[in-house]
């Protein structure tokens, strides 16, 4: 899935390419595309970005790429805390990227659902 990179600040206009120096938010479609309580993933600028919806409707975004062995983290189990990897069931907060049980930890990133109800991501 393709996302729409904006300069920040421009979140509802049309928008293209990055601000040197600044974040970038990307659209990446409406939050709906997501049953609460699953993830998706998404590639942004060449990253895999795995975007949870919480069941009380909250985001999450972390790295899509296990730091065990490269597990697709889109596709792990959550609850309102963690994510675990499909693969070897390491698990991940989702809040802080830490592993809860002795892996590296994922990247995280700021995600949050706008007035039109697209999730947008935040890449600096
Ligand atoms: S690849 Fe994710 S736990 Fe091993």
């Amino acid at each position: 899935m393709s996302a729409q990179p904006v300069s920040a600040g421009l979140v509802s206009a049309a928008g293209s390419g990055s601000v040197a120096g600044s974040k970038v938010l990307h659209i990446l479609g409406p939050v709906d595309q997501i049953p609460f309580g699953e993830g998706r993933a998404f590639g942004i600028d060449g990253e895999q970005v795995a975007v949870f919806r919480l069941r009380d409707g909250n985001l999450r975004a972390v790295s899509g790429v296990c730091p065990h062995k490269g597990g697709p983290i889109a596709d792990g189990t959550i609850d309102q805390q963690v994510v675990v990897c499909p693969l070897h069931q390491h698990a991940f907060e989702l809040q802080t990227g830490c592993s809860t049980t002795g892996a590296k930890p994922l990247r995280t990133y700021i995600v949050f659902a706008d007035e039109a109800g697209n999730m947008v991501l935040e890449l600096g």
